[in-house]
């Protein structure tokens, strides 16, 4: 299949600021109580449903796979950019990172037990979140759990900078309804929401919703 043109520009934007990213994101994420306190029902919902592995797509540079590892889920992580997924092999030699898209998933139907697009969705455009979706579910198994998180809006950014280097990306704030209204026409279930409030630590309200593969 044909690479959406897209990607290119995501790939090589994530390459160019991924060393300087690093030096941001995991301290983002410690303060991200919200997020991770989700994250946290993910991981107990997910083992409830028994040891499939779960796919980190857009793992970035790692620092959710490896805590999703400390939490007991067998998670893996995947991204568009070799350099953010260098880093993450270096960070963490122990767990196993692939380059890869989350439009067309080198896994094999029904293999997942949990996804999840933490702030790796909103650089997708409208027209190919579909796309997106229907491969979310093809590869989760009956009864596994996606959670996806980003940015709440409805403006298309594109930024020339970011992390102090120039970009070439397009970056889209998301509709929770709207989210919510695409897992379910790609056959998913949204089971949870959360909003969070802009505050001294957010620029603009973030969501994140839960969603499930039904087991029939
Ligand atoms: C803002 S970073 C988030 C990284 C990490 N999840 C975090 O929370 O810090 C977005 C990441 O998503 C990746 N990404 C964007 N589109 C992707 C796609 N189609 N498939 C895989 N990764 C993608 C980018 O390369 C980048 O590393």
């Amino acid at each position: 299949m044909t690479e959406p043109s897209y990607l290119a520009a995501v790939r090589d934007s994530y390459d160019t600021v991924a060393e300087d990213y690093v030096k941001i994101a995991p301290a983002r994420f410690a303060e991200d109580a919200l997020g991770r306190g989700m994250l946290v029902a993910f991981a107990e919902l997910v083992q409830a449903n028994g040891r499939r592995p779960v796919a980190d797509l857009g793992c970035g540079p790692g620092h959710v796979t490896a805590h999703l590892n400390s939490l007991g889920v067998p998670a893996f992580g995947v991204d568009l950019s070799p350099k953010m997924v260098d880093i993450a092999r270096r960070t963490y030699p122990g767990l196993r990172f692939d380059v890869g898209s989350m439009t067309a998933l080198d896994l094999p139907d029904g293999h997942l037990g949990g996804i999840v697009a933490w702030w790796s969705i909103f650089h997708t455009p409208p027209e190919a979140l579909p796309m997106v979706f229907a491969e979310f579910h093809r590869t989760l198994a009956p009864g596994g759990l996606l959670f996806v998180g980003f940015h709440v809006g409805d403006e298309h950014l594109r930024p020339e900078r970011s992390y102090g280097h120039p970009v070439s990306y397009d970056a889209y704030l998301l509709l929770p309804d709207d989210i919510e209204e695409q897992l379910h026409q790609a056959g998913m279930v949204v089971t949870a929401r959360l909003r969070e409030e802009p505050s001294q630590r957010l620029k603009r309200p973030q969501a994140s919703l839960m969603a499930r593969k039904p087991e029939h």
